[in-house]
């Protein structure tokens, strides 16, 4: 080897260890950076546990009196955390120091089948620039977890928590979903179906072996007269297309709890692993981008022998521990509660003030109080209804909505409704009729679910755009016909556009979807009535909106003017003080919504006839919805048609 040689070697080696020492140097910062990072984000984490902890504990303890199964719960709520990738975290951070993100007066939210919308979620993707034309900044994508064909419930079944539907896509394409989403400012939100698992869940696979730590999760009794005890004081969910809330397995032996349907079978939440699993299994699905996770069926999680196991008060110790769980792990997602019970059972899941419970819950009982309206053009219940709700505390939010994917259940106030003469079950049979377009003058279209013969009762499905009129208008080409459906349908949006709270439509509202009877020729989907407003989304439908004065177009411009006007509006804010104004007549219904400088007044006319309302005092208003500003006394307000005037 020459000098030279020896001499550049020794020179790139002295250059080569400046190099090394350098990216020695860069590597520790790098760590130093890396450690400090880690630090800050466990003192978070530490910091949201010691704010919680005591209480949790308290009643993990009261429920469970397990310290291991509990300390269990918190190394994963760590493990899960530690999980959580960066822009999550960031979202967090961000929806924490902005406080109630999910209360802005901008938000309007829509519900969906994939596969009705899109196919699949990678369709829903591609399909987000139409949901923008929507306005719609809230996607609840109904369950698309891996779930037995045939036996799903519309996907209530849950075979795996985290498997997505094959036919659906991967979870990767839901995280990608939930990214894409967030880049466009629209939150995800999913069912978390906690009361039950599919019979072909893991667990019940394993119990159905006679695996007593399986078996353990479920209710089984070998005994029928336990089950029997139970039916003397448990009402029934399905009567009709699910009869009984017990299952025989014949191969078994034994009898398993279904509440739902025989092949949904119910998660015993006495046991401490089920709680545990099931929070690992939410806080997984929270990781995957989800804002908001919807809690189906939470009333009926706990059981009790002797009583109607429906809100007992086990079930508000679980749900304010998983709200608990959802502060320390992930605090920018909400919790929305599915509590489809009477008004004094909804509230009370939100907790209190000091320990909530869920963020936000279905504005259930307006929804079937608006529809009664609807076949009565009484609108004495639903103002009853309205000023129960004005009454709450500011801070609760509601899901508004007209339509779902399940039936309408008629949970009216039928105290009230007695006292002014109209008994329960006549009063149901006649909504039923009405809405079956049975009544003189009724324009509604649909079909009963799960019709009792026993008790006479029935719940009701179909869509809006059916129950409005706009089926049978469309069906007889009466062009007459279809401007009062048109204009009722519009009423009823506007009408939920008032109420404080979320607008959540149902996929399919905004171009006046009716009623898909297709469902009959699937032998799986047939005994199901519900199906029938589960129909796919007619895409050809959407190419019409362009066509302003189509039935679409009319309907869909419409409601884009009544979203732009709440967004604008300061009077629609969650804190605008809101109220019903007494008016002579019982088919007018007005509320106010008031802020520091401005009054809104909606005024909606739930009756067949015209209408000249009297304003509360000669005064300039302007429309909303012409921008006119005039010096009103009175004003002739047109059948079924509304005002929002602004003073
Ligand atoms: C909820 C769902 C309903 C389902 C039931 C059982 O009520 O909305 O569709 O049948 O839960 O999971």
């Amino acid at each position: 080897m020459s000098k030279k040689t020896v001499k550049n070697r020794h020179t790139s080696n002295k250059a080569a260890a400046k190099q090394t020492s350098a990216k020695t140097q860069g590597a520790a910062k790098e760590a130093a950076a890396g450690k400090a990072l880690k630090d800050e984000s466990n003192r978070i984490f530490q910091e949201r546990l010691a704010r919680h902890h005591d209480e949790l504990r308290w009643l993990y303890m009261e429920l469970y009196d397990n310290d291991d199964m509990f300390a269990e719960l918190c190394s994963q709520m760590k493990e899960y955390y530690d999980q959580r990738n960066q822009s999550l975290r960031a979202l967090d951070a961000k929806r924490g120091s902005e406080g109630k993100w999910y209360r802005k007066r901008d938000m309007v939210g829509m519900m969906m089948y994939i596969d009705n919308f899109a196919g699949s979620i990678k369709g829903v993707q591609e399909k987000l620039s139409y949901l923008e034309q929507c306005n719609v900044n809230y996607i609840h994508l109904m369950p698309f977890l891996d779930s037995p064909k045939g036996r799903s419930d519309g996907g209530y079944a849950v075979a795996d928590f985290r498997k997505v539907k094959p036919e659906l896509g991967t979870m990767d394409d839901l995280a990608e979903l939930a990214e894409k989403c967030h880049e466009k400012g629209i939150s995800l939100c999913m069912d978390f179906v906690m009361n039950h698992t599919s019979e072909d869940h893991e667990w019940a696979v394993k119990a159905r072996q006679r695996d007593g730590e399986y078996m353990s999760r479920y209710f089984f009794y070998a005994d029928p007269s336990i089950p029997q005890e139970y039916e003397k004081t448990v009402p029934q969910v399905f009567p009709t297309t699910a009869p009984g809330n017990f299952t025989y397995l014949p191969e078994l032996g034994h009898y398993v709890m279904t509440t739902f349907y025989p092949y949904q079978w119910d998660l015993n939440y006495r046991n401490p692993r089920v709680f545990n699993e099931m929070m690992y299994n939410f806080l997984y699905l929270a990781n995957q981008g989800m804002d908001i996770i919807r809690i189906d069926a939470v009333p009926y999680i706990w059981k009790e022998l002797g009583t109607n196991c429906r809100n007992l008060q086990q079930v508000h110790t679980i749900v304010r521990m998983m709200r608990m769980i959802g502060e320390i792990v992930c605090p920018g997602i909400v919790l929305l509660g599915e509590v489809v019970m009477e008004p004094e059972k909804v509230a009370p899941y939100f907790g209190t003030v000091e320990k909530p419970e869920c963020h936000m819950l279905y504005n259930v009982t307006t929804m079937a109080a608006t529809w009664n309206t609807v076949a009565t053009r009484d609108i004495r219940l639903l103002r009853k209804q309205m000023d129960i709700v004005c009454s709450l505390p500011k801070e609760y939010t509601f899901l508004n909505y007209l339509r779902c994917h399940d039936d309408i259940g008629w949970g009216l106030d039928y105290a009230t409704l007695s006292e002014w003469g109209m008994k329960e079950v006549p009063h149901k049979k006649y909504l039923n009729d009405y809405f079956q377009g049975k009544t003189e003058g009724s324009v509604s279209r649909g079909e009963l679910y799960n019709e009792d013969l026993v008790t006479g009762d029935a719940r009701f499905c179909g869509t809006t755009a059916s129950m409005c009129g706009i089926e049978s208008a469309g069906f007889e080409r009466d062009e007459v016909k279809m401007d009062h459906a048109i204009t009722k349908d519009v009423m009823l949006h506007a009408y939920m556009f008032t109420q404080s709270g979320i607008p959540m439509l149902y996929s399919g509202d905004e171009i006046g979807q009716v009623n898909d009877y297709t469902y009959k020729e699937d032998a799986d989907k047939a005994p199901d009535s519900r199906y029938i407003h589960r129909g796919k989304f007619c895409w050809d439908l959407v190419e019409k909106i362009k066509e302003k004065d189509s039935v679409q177009g009319r309907i869909f411009n419409a409601l884009s003017e009544l979203e732009a006007i709440r967004r604008k509006e300061a009077m629609f804010s969650a804190d605008a003080e809101v109220y019903t104004k007494d008016y002579s007549d019982s088919s007018i219904l007005w509320i106010v919504r008031k802020t520091e400088k401005e009054e809104l007044h909606a005024v909606f006319n739930f009756s067949d006839v015209d209408k000249t309302v009297w304003m509360p005092e000669t005064a300039e208003y302007t429309d909303l919805l012409t921008g006119k500003r005039e010096t009103i006394e009175k004003t002739v307000l047109p059948s079924w048609d509304f005002l929002w005037l602004k003073k």
